[in-house]
């Protein structure tokens, strides 16, 4: 089933949710963001009811090179203070609506998965990689901060210093330093399977394959003992619950950049396929 550029899938047990805006890495748009709440406003009702198929939520993105490479940067263009803010706080409530869905959500990255995109997965309860799995907050170079939740999750996932350290200097994190810092969950192994190494897109399949026997033990489990896991783990963890007063300086924060030159310059050079030359101003 497709919800605008979102497909809606489920196959033996497993629910799969895939982005699909390939052609520009699926960068989140105010569209997709629609996309998100309409979904959302779907599988919540179904879970409500226990009307749902599915134990789990993969969340993927289409085409070989990204889970999601960020927010559309082309919508940042000429963006009020107040806009800013909206833009953050709408992407901010999205992703706190997946990450309290009482059934686990499990990011799944097979290459990029940056700005935004990574503040998506930092929303799922699991994030599964390959070994093709970028992770990265290059707001900094565009002059901006993580907008959707992003700089207090990963914080707590992986601590302040790193947290600091990775949205300062903009690195990018291979998939090993990611598991290494308890980013990713697992990277799949594929299993090499020598009769599908010909066939196009065999490398995903079998990733996929991968993925599907990990979540084994998760969809076997009974599910109202998990939903519970999730809810009372959740009382503790869920930003929402503790951390509306970051959540809300961070949408402040993002939002004040874009009255400045820099932002200006940093999102200008992005379109313009330039490096950018920031003045502190
Ligand atoms: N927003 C809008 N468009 C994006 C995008 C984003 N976040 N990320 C990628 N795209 C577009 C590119 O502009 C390009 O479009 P074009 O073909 O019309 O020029 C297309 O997706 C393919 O990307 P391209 O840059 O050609 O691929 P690459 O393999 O050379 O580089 C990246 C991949 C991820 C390193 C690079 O696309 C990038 O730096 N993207 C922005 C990442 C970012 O800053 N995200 C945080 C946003 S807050």
């Amino acid at each position: 089933m497709k919800i605008g550029a979102l497909e809606w899938m489920i196959e033996e047990n497993i629910a799969y949710l895939t982005i699909q805006r390939p052609e520009v890495l699926n960068a989140l748009n105010q569209n997709l963001l629609s996309n998100f709440e309409e979904w959302l406003d779907r599988v919540e009702k179904e879970l409500d009811q226990s009307k749902h198929t599915y134990r789990c939520i993969v969340i993927k993105g289409a085409g070989e090179k990204a889970f999601v490479a960020g927010a559309d940067i082309h919508e940042f263009k000429d963006k009020s203070r107040s806009q800013g803010q909206e833009m953050s706080q709408r992407g901010q409530k999205v992703f706190s609506r997946i990450e309290e869905l009482p059934l686990p959500v499990v990011a799944y990255i097979d290459g990029y998965a940056l700005g935004g995109g990574a503040e998506l997965a930092l929303a799922c309860h699991f994030r599964v990689g390959t070994k093709n799995a970028v992770i990265g907050f290059p707001e900094v170079k565009l002059g901006l901060i993580p907008g959707y939740g992003g700089t207090v999750r990963l914080s707590r996932i992986i601590g302040y210093s790193k947290a600091l350290e990775w949205m300062t200097m903009a690195t990018y994190i291979s998939a090993e330093e990611a598991y290494r810092r308890g980013a990713l969950n697992v990277i799949l192994e594929p299993s090499n399977n020598e009769s599908s190494k010909d066939k196009e897109g065999s490398s995903e399949l079998n990733s996929l394959e991968a993925l599907k026997k990990w979540l084994q033990p998760l969809i076997k489990m009974a599910p109202l003992a998990i939903k519970n896991v999730i809810l009372t783990i959740r009382s503790n963890t869920s930003i929402r619950a503790n951390d509306l007063e970051s959540l809300q300086r961070e949408s402040v924060l993002f939002g004040e950049l874009f009255e400045t030159q820099d932002t200006n310059e940093g999102i200008n050079a992005f379109i313009e396929k330039r490096s950018p030359k920031f003045q502190g101003k």
